[in-house]
Protein backbone atom coordinates (compact mmCIF):
# COMPACT_ATOMS: atom_id res chain seq x y z
CA UNK A 1 0.00 0.00 0.00
CA UNK A 2 2.61 2.49 1.01
CA UNK A 3 5.12 1.45 -1.81
CA UNK A 4 1.84 2.34 -4.10
CA UNK A 5 1.09 5.74 -2.76
CA UNK A 6 5.30 6.55 -3.14
CA UNK A 7 5.42 5.31 -6.53
CA UNK A 8 2.68 7.48 -7.45
CA UNK A 9 3.68 10.24 -5.92
CA UNK A 10 7.65 9.87 -7.60
CA UNK A 11 5.49 9.65 -11.48
CA UNK A 12 2.97 12.20 -10.71
CA UNK A 13 3.74 14.78 -7.66
CA UNK A 14 -0.37 14.19 -7.05
CA UNK A 15 -1.45 12.48 -3.81
CA UNK A 16 -5.33 12.66 -2.72
CA UNK A 17 -5.75 13.26 1.19
CA UNK A 18 -6.69 10.05 2.05
CA UNK A 19 -2.83 9.00 0.72
CA UNK A 20 -1.34 11.70 2.18
CA UNK A 21 -3.07 10.13 6.00
CA UNK A 22 -1.61 6.58 5.31
CA UNK A 23 1.71 7.99 4.28
CA UNK A 24 1.73 9.98 7.60
CA UNK A 25 -0.12 7.08 9.67
CA UNK A 26 2.71 4.57 7.99
CA UNK A 27 0.05 2.15 7.86
CA UNK A 28 -0.13 -0.40 5.44
CA UNK A 29 -3.52 -1.15 4.93
CA UNK A 30 -7.23 -0.25 6.01
CA UNK A 31 -7.40 -3.56 7.55
CA UNK A 32 -4.07 -2.73 9.14
CA UNK A 33 -5.41 0.88 10.60
CA UNK A 34 -8.84 -1.14 11.65
CA UNK A 35 -6.73 -3.26 13.95
CA UNK A 36 -4.57 -0.97 15.48
CA UNK A 37 -7.16 1.18 16.71
CA UNK A 38 -9.22 -1.97 17.78
CA UNK A 39 -6.22 -3.96 19.41
CA UNK A 40 -4.39 -1.95 21.95
CA UNK A 41 -1.21 -5.36 22.22
CA UNK A 42 -0.97 -4.48 18.51
CA UNK A 43 -0.78 -0.64 18.97
CA UNK A 44 1.57 -0.61 22.07
CA UNK A 45 3.89 -2.95 19.32
CA UNK A 46 3.47 -0.64 16.81
CA UNK A 47 4.12 2.84 19.38
CA UNK A 48 7.15 1.05 19.97
CA UNK A 49 8.79 0.54 16.68
CA UNK A 50 7.91 3.68 15.86
CA UNK A 51 10.53 4.36 18.94
CA UNK A 52 12.71 1.90 17.28
CA UNK A 53 12.55 3.57 13.74
CA UNK A 54 13.17 6.55 15.48
CA UNK A 55 16.34 5.37 17.09
CA UNK A 56 17.39 3.50 13.65
CA UNK A 57 17.23 6.96 12.17
CA UNK A 58 19.45 8.62 14.46
CA UNK A 59 22.26 5.88 14.63
CA UNK A 60 22.13 6.00 10.67
CA UNK A 61 21.86 9.69 10.30
CA UNK A 62 25.36 10.03 8.98
CA UNK A 63 25.37 7.56 6.64
CA UNK A 64 22.68 7.46 3.63
CA UNK A 65 19.50 6.56 4.21
CA UNK A 66 20.07 3.91 1.74
CA UNK A 67 22.06 2.05 4.78
CA UNK A 68 18.14 1.13 5.66
CA UNK A 69 17.91 -1.17 2.57
CA UNK A 70 18.81 -4.46 4.51
CA UNK A 71 16.08 -4.27 7.24
CA UNK A 72 13.60 -3.80 4.58
CA UNK A 73 13.79 -7.35 3.94
CA UNK A 74 12.62 -8.75 7.46
CA UNK A 75 9.33 -9.58 7.35
CA UNK A 76 9.08 -8.77 11.03
CA UNK A 77 6.41 -6.70 12.03
CA UNK A 78 8.49 -4.07 13.53
CA UNK A 79 10.81 -4.19 10.50
CA UNK A 80 7.81 -4.11 8.45
CA UNK A 81 6.82 -0.64 9.99
CA UNK A 82 10.45 0.53 9.85
CA UNK A 83 9.79 -0.16 6.11
CA UNK A 84 6.86 1.59 5.49
CA UNK A 85 9.06 4.69 7.63
CA UNK A 86 12.29 4.41 5.72
CA UNK A 87 10.63 4.08 1.87
CA UNK A 88 8.68 7.22 2.58
CA UNK A 89 12.32 9.46 3.43
CA UNK A 90 13.86 7.31 0.90
CA UNK A 91 11.42 8.55 -1.73
CA UNK A 92 11.47 12.05 -0.66
CA UNK A 93 15.40 12.22 -0.93
CA UNK A 94 15.42 10.61 -4.76
CA UNK A 95 13.15 13.01 -5.53
CA UNK A 96 14.80 15.77 -4.19
CA UNK A 97 17.88 14.84 -5.77
CA UNK A 98 16.57 14.57 -9.09
CA UNK A 99 14.86 17.77 -9.03
CA UNK A 100 17.31 19.99 -7.03
CA UNK A 101 20.26 18.51 -6.51
CA UNK A 102 22.89 17.74 -3.92
CA UNK A 103 23.59 21.58 -3.42
CA UNK A 104 22.67 22.77 0.15
CA UNK A 105 21.35 26.78 0.13
CA UNK A 106 22.50 28.26 3.48
CA UNK A 107 20.88 31.17 5.12
CA UNK A 108 22.19 33.41 7.37
CA UNK A 109 19.48 33.84 9.94
CA UNK A 110 19.25 37.72 12.00
CA UNK A 111 16.89 37.48 14.76
CA UNK A 112 16.63 41.17 15.32
CA UNK A 113 13.67 41.82 17.45
CA UNK A 114 11.86 39.33 20.09
CA UNK A 115 9.14 41.96 20.60
CA UNK A 116 5.65 41.04 19.47
CA UNK A 117 2.48 42.48 19.42
CA UNK A 118 0.72 39.35 18.34
CA UNK A 119 -0.37 36.42 21.50
CA UNK A 120 -0.22 33.26 19.57
CA UNK A 121 -0.58 30.63 22.40
CA UNK A 122 2.00 28.47 21.09
CA UNK A 123 4.81 30.81 20.88
CA UNK A 124 7.59 32.09 23.69
CA UNK A 125 7.41 35.83 22.56
CA UNK A 126 3.66 36.24 22.66
CA UNK A 127 3.10 39.83 23.79
CA UNK A 128 1.67 38.10 27.47
CA UNK A 129 4.96 37.05 28.12
CA UNK A 130 6.09 39.14 30.76
CA UNK A 131 8.97 37.05 31.77
CA UNK A 132 11.18 37.19 28.38
CA UNK A 133 13.69 40.19 28.84
CA UNK A 134 12.88 42.09 25.22
CA UNK A 135 15.30 42.98 23.03
CA UNK A 136 15.80 45.39 19.40
CA UNK A 137 18.55 45.59 16.95
CA UNK A 138 19.25 49.15 16.26
CA UNK A 139 19.46 49.35 11.84
CA UNK A 140 22.80 49.44 11.80
CA UNK A 141 23.31 46.53 14.32
CA UNK A 142 21.34 44.18 12.11
CA UNK A 143 23.60 45.76 8.41
CA UNK A 144 26.82 44.73 10.36
CA UNK A 145 25.33 41.47 10.88
CA UNK A 146 24.50 41.00 7.30
CA UNK A 147 27.85 42.45 6.59
CA UNK A 148 29.26 39.95 8.57
CA UNK A 149 27.44 37.02 7.09
CA UNK A 150 28.54 38.22 3.67
CA UNK A 151 31.94 37.76 4.52
CA UNK A 152 31.29 34.58 5.84
CA UNK A 153 29.90 33.47 2.38
CA UNK A 154 26.12 33.25 2.88
CA UNK A 155 24.52 34.43 -0.01
CA UNK A 156 21.53 34.80 1.60
CA UNK A 157 20.55 36.30 4.89
CA UNK A 158 16.98 36.37 6.61
CA UNK A 159 15.76 39.16 8.22
CA UNK A 160 12.97 37.94 11.15
CA UNK A 161 11.34 39.38 13.62
CA UNK A 162 8.43 39.12 16.35
CA UNK A 163 6.00 41.69 14.95
CA UNK A 164 7.23 44.44 15.77
CA UNK A 165 5.72 47.80 15.03
CA UNK A 166 9.25 49.35 15.58
CA UNK A 167 10.54 48.78 12.67
CA UNK A 168 8.36 51.14 10.29
CA UNK A 169 8.44 50.60 6.35
CA UNK A 170 11.19 53.45 6.12
CA UNK A 171 13.32 51.65 8.75
CA UNK A 172 13.15 48.32 7.05
CA UNK A 173 13.59 49.92 3.53
CA UNK A 174 16.68 51.70 4.76
CA UNK A 175 18.13 48.44 6.47
CA UNK A 176 16.94 46.67 3.07
CA UNK A 177 18.86 48.27 0.53
CA UNK A 178 21.98 48.76 3.02
CA UNK A 179 21.84 45.10 3.30
CA UNK A 180 21.56 44.75 -1.11
CA UNK A 181 24.84 46.05 -0.64
CA UNK A 182 26.75 43.26 0.07
CA UNK A 183 25.26 41.44 -2.78
CA UNK A 184 22.75 39.29 -0.42
CA UNK A 185 19.35 38.22 -1.28
CA UNK A 186 17.45 39.19 0.85
CA UNK A 187 14.55 37.59 2.66
CA UNK A 188 12.32 38.74 5.50
CA UNK A 189 10.24 37.11 8.04
CA UNK A 190 8.48 39.50 9.76
CA UNK A 191 5.03 38.44 9.93
CA UNK A 192 1.53 40.37 8.60
CA UNK A 193 1.64 43.80 7.17
CA UNK A 194 -0.18 45.75 4.55
CA UNK A 195 0.12 45.67 0.52
CA UNK A 196 1.25 48.97 0.12
CA UNK A 197 4.49 47.84 3.15
CA UNK A 198 5.22 44.44 1.29
CA UNK A 199 5.42 46.57 -1.99
CA UNK A 200 7.35 49.13 -0.23
CA UNK A 201 10.00 45.89 1.31
CA UNK A 202 10.07 44.68 -2.27
CA UNK A 203 11.09 47.91 -3.73
CA UNK A 204 14.21 48.81 -1.21
CA UNK A 205 15.17 45.07 -2.96
CA UNK A 206 13.50 42.16 -0.51
CA UNK A 207 13.62 39.27 -2.86
CA UNK A 208 12.03 36.74 -0.76
CA UNK A 209 8.89 36.81 2.09
CA UNK A 210 8.10 33.54 4.47
CA UNK A 211 5.24 33.82 6.38
CA UNK A 212 3.87 30.28 7.75
CA UNK A 213 -0.33 29.44 7.71
CA UNK A 214 0.96 27.70 10.81
CA UNK A 215 -2.46 25.23 10.18
CA UNK A 216 -5.42 25.56 7.77
CA UNK A 217 -7.48 24.58 10.20
CA UNK A 218 -9.79 27.99 10.45
CA UNK A 219 -10.92 26.63 14.07
CA UNK A 220 -8.02 25.34 15.29
CA UNK A 221 -6.23 28.84 13.91
CA UNK A 222 -8.76 30.44 15.11
CA UNK A 223 -8.03 29.20 18.93
CA UNK A 224 -4.64 29.24 18.74
CA UNK A 225 -3.83 32.70 17.12
CA UNK A 226 -6.25 34.87 19.21
CA UNK A 227 -6.94 38.29 17.62
CA UNK A 228 -5.30 37.33 14.23
CA UNK A 229 -7.29 36.23 11.40
CA UNK A 230 -6.28 33.31 8.97
CA UNK A 231 -8.02 34.82 5.77
CA UNK A 232 -5.71 38.04 6.05
CA UNK A 233 -2.62 35.28 6.63
CA UNK A 234 -3.90 33.76 3.48
CA UNK A 235 -4.39 37.10 1.55
CA UNK A 236 -0.82 37.94 2.92
CA UNK A 237 0.67 35.15 0.79
CA UNK A 238 -1.48 36.53 -2.18
CA UNK A 239 -0.17 40.18 -2.31
CA UNK A 240 3.11 38.39 -1.63
CA UNK A 241 2.59 36.56 -4.80
CA UNK A 242 1.33 39.78 -6.47
CA UNK A 243 4.23 41.52 -5.54
CA UNK A 244 6.83 38.57 -7.36
CA UNK A 245 8.06 37.95 -4.16
CA UNK A 246 9.64 34.29 -3.98
CA UNK A 247 6.91 33.13 -1.33
CA UNK A 248 7.39 30.28 1.57
CA UNK A 249 5.10 29.37 4.03
CA UNK A 250 4.46 26.13 6.24
CA UNK A 251 3.25 24.82 8.80
CA UNK A 252 3.68 23.34 13.03
CA UNK A 253 2.93 19.57 13.34
CA UNK A 254 2.05 18.57 16.56
CA UNK A 255 -0.39 21.57 18.08
CA UNK A 256 -2.94 20.73 20.57
CA UNK A 257 -6.20 19.23 18.42
CA UNK A 258 -4.28 18.84 15.44
CA UNK A 259 -5.30 15.63 13.34
CA UNK A 260 -3.41 14.05 10.45
CA UNK A 261 -6.42 14.64 7.98
CA UNK A 262 -5.65 18.35 8.87
CA UNK A 263 -1.63 18.14 8.15
CA UNK A 264 -2.72 16.28 5.22
CA UNK A 265 -4.66 19.93 4.05
CA UNK A 266 -1.76 21.57 5.15
CA UNK A 267 0.05 19.82 2.88
CA UNK A 268 -2.73 20.00 0.00
CA UNK A 269 -2.65 24.13 0.60
CA UNK A 270 1.22 24.31 -0.16
CA UNK A 271 0.66 22.30 -3.31
CA UNK A 272 -2.21 24.75 -3.90
CA UNK A 273 -0.71 27.55 -3.40
CA UNK A 274 2.32 26.70 -5.45
CA UNK A 275 4.68 28.11 -2.75
CA UNK A 276 8.52 28.41 -3.43
CA UNK A 277 9.49 27.27 0.12
CA UNK A 278 7.71 25.27 2.78
CA UNK A 279 8.69 25.06 6.48
CA UNK A 280 7.77 22.26 8.64
CA UNK A 281 8.84 22.53 12.36
CA UNK A 282 7.35 20.47 15.41
CA UNK A 283 5.86 22.56 17.72
CA UNK A 284 7.79 22.65 21.36
CA UNK A 285 5.77 23.67 24.50
CA UNK A 286 7.32 27.12 25.85
CA UNK A 287 7.02 26.85 29.56
CA UNK A 288 5.73 30.55 29.84
CA UNK A 289 2.89 30.10 27.43
CA UNK A 290 -0.50 28.57 28.15
CA UNK A 291 -0.29 25.31 25.92
CA UNK A 292 2.92 24.69 28.25
CA UNK A 293 1.22 21.17 29.77
CA UNK A 294 0.52 20.27 26.16
CA UNK A 295 2.38 16.90 24.51
CA UNK A 296 3.91 18.88 21.60
CA UNK A 297 5.10 17.45 18.17
CA UNK A 298 7.51 14.89 17.33
CA UNK A 299 10.38 15.02 15.06
CA UNK A 300 9.58 12.02 13.30
CA UNK A 301 5.89 13.17 12.34
CA UNK A 302 7.45 16.82 11.43
CA UNK A 303 10.08 14.84 9.77
CA UNK A 304 6.74 12.76 7.48
CA UNK A 305 5.29 16.12 6.82
CA UNK A 306 8.74 17.65 5.34
CA UNK A 307 9.51 14.06 2.75
CA UNK A 308 5.75 14.42 1.39
CA UNK A 309 5.82 18.13 0.84
CA UNK A 310 8.80 17.19 -1.33
CA UNK A 311 6.62 14.44 -2.86
CA UNK A 312 4.42 17.03 -4.17
CA UNK A 313 6.77 19.77 -4.73
CA UNK A 314 9.35 18.71 -6.16
CA UNK A 315 11.30 21.87 -7.47
CA UNK A 316 10.87 24.05 -4.19
CA UNK A 317 13.64 25.03 -1.13
CA UNK A 318 12.55 23.07 1.85
CA UNK A 319 14.98 23.69 4.98
CA UNK A 320 15.73 21.46 7.60
CA UNK A 321 14.43 23.29 10.30
CA UNK A 322 16.01 24.59 13.77
CA UNK A 323 13.48 22.80 15.40
CA UNK A 324 13.67 19.49 14.44
CA UNK A 325 17.53 19.57 15.54
CA UNK A 326 16.27 20.72 19.32
CA UNK A 327 13.97 17.20 19.39
CA UNK A 328 17.15 15.26 17.61
CA UNK A 329 20.94 16.05 17.79
CA UNK A 330 21.23 14.66 13.88
CA UNK A 331 17.77 16.98 13.36
CA UNK A 332 18.98 18.74 10.04
CA UNK A 333 21.12 16.04 8.41
CA UNK A 334 18.27 13.70 9.08
CA UNK A 335 16.06 16.45 7.25
CA UNK A 336 18.58 17.16 4.27
CA UNK A 337 18.43 12.84 4.04
CA UNK A 338 14.36 13.08 3.79
CA UNK A 339 13.57 15.92 1.24
CA UNK A 340 14.93 19.43 2.50
CA UNK A 341 18.20 21.32 -0.02
CA UNK A 342 18.33 24.35 2.63
CA UNK A 343 19.84 25.05 6.06
CA UNK A 344 19.36 28.62 8.25
CA UNK A 345 22.05 28.54 10.72
CA UNK A 346 22.31 31.40 12.87
CA UNK A 347 24.46 34.61 12.60
CA UNK A 348 22.90 36.52 15.24
CA UNK A 349 25.04 37.87 17.84
CA UNK A 350 25.37 37.66 21.77
CA UNK A 351 22.63 37.88 24.14
CA UNK A 352 20.30 37.70 21.08
CA UNK A 353 20.63 34.44 20.46
CA UNK A 354 18.74 33.08 23.99
CA UNK A 355 16.36 35.81 23.86
CA UNK A 356 14.54 34.91 21.18
CA UNK A 357 13.36 32.21 22.34
CA UNK A 358 10.52 31.11 20.77
CA UNK A 359 10.70 27.22 21.56
CA UNK A 360 12.83 25.93 24.27
CA UNK A 361 15.96 24.34 24.04
CA UNK A 362 16.65 25.93 20.64
CA UNK A 363 20.32 25.03 19.78
CA UNK A 364 22.89 27.54 19.05
CA UNK A 365 22.41 29.90 21.81
CA UNK A 366 26.06 30.16 23.14
CA UNK A 367 27.89 29.81 19.59
CA UNK A 368 29.02 32.69 17.28
CA UNK A 369 27.77 33.25 13.36
CA UNK A 370 31.87 31.59 12.96
CA UNK A 371 31.17 29.07 14.87
CA UNK A 372 27.88 27.74 13.29
CA UNK A 373 29.13 28.67 9.75
CA UNK A 374 32.15 26.34 10.28
CA UNK A 375 30.12 23.80 11.99
CA UNK A 376 27.41 23.54 9.47
CA UNK A 377 29.65 23.19 6.81
CA UNK A 378 31.69 20.37 8.37
CA UNK A 379 27.94 18.26 9.00
CA UNK A 380 27.16 18.85 5.01
CA UNK A 381 30.02 17.85 3.84
CA UNK A 382 30.02 14.76 6.06
CA UNK A 383 26.70 13.47 4.33
CA UNK A 384 28.39 14.22 0.94
CA UNK A 385 26.42 16.74 -0.14
CA UNK A 386 27.83 20.52 -1.48
CA UNK A 387 27.09 24.23 0.19
CA UNK A 388 26.08 25.83 -2.89
CA UNK A 389 27.62 29.77 -4.14
CA UNK A 390 24.64 30.52 -5.81
CA UNK A 391 21.63 32.54 -4.07
CA UNK A 392 19.22 29.25 -4.53
CA UNK A 393 16.21 31.44 -5.79
CA UNK A 394 14.09 28.33 -7.03
CA UNK A 395 13.96 29.37 -10.59
CA UNK A 396 17.39 28.82 -10.68
CA UNK A 397 17.56 25.11 -9.12
N1 LIG B 1 7.57 25.52 18.73
C1 LIG B 1 8.03 25.46 17.47
N2 LIG B 1 7.87 26.44 16.55
C2 LIG B 1 7.20 27.55 16.95
N3 LIG B 1 6.87 28.67 16.28
C3 LIG B 1 6.21 29.49 17.12
N4 LIG B 1 6.11 28.91 18.34
C4 LIG B 1 6.71 27.69 18.25
C5 LIG B 1 6.92 26.63 19.18
N5 LIG B 1 6.50 26.69 20.42
C6 LIG B 1 7.16 28.88 14.86
C7 LIG B 1 5.95 29.40 14.10
C8 LIG B 1 6.43 30.70 13.51
C9 LIG B 1 7.91 30.52 13.48
C10 LIG B 1 8.71 31.77 13.41
O1 LIG B 1 8.17 29.84 14.69
O2 LIG B 1 5.63 28.47 13.07
O3 LIG B 1 5.90 30.96 12.22
FE1 LIG C 1 4.56 36.73 17.33
FE2 LIG C 1 5.11 35.02 15.36
FE3 LIG C 1 5.36 34.28 17.93
FE4 LIG C 1 2.91 34.66 16.89
S1 LIG C 1 4.41 33.07 16.25
S2 LIG C 1 3.63 35.43 18.91
S3 LIG C 1 3.29 36.38 15.49
S4 LIG C 1 6.58 35.82 16.88
FE1 LIG D 1 25.49 26.33 15.37
FE2 LIG D 1 26.29 23.75 14.77
S1 LIG D 1 25.04 25.13 13.59
S2 LIG D 1 27.00 25.11 16.38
Amino acid sequence: MIEEILKKAEESHELTKEEIVSLLEGAKSKKQRKRRQGDKKTRCVEEQSENYASTLLCIYASDNLSAFQPFTLSPSSHLSLLTAHCSLFISADKIRQKHVGDEVHLRGLIEFSNYCKQNCLYCGLRRDNKQLKRYRLSENEIIALAKNASELNYKTVVLQSGEDPYYTADKMKYIISEIKKFDLAVTLSIGEKTFEEYQAYRKAGADRYLIRIETTDKNLYKKLDPGMDWENRLKCLEDLRKLDYEVGTGCLVGLPGQTLESLADDILFFKKINADMIGVGPFIPHKNTPLKDTQGGTFEMALKVMAITRLLLPDINIPATTAMETLNPNGRLIALQSGANVVMPNVTQGDARKLYEIYPGKICVNDTPDKCRGCIEAKIKSINRTISKDYGFKADL
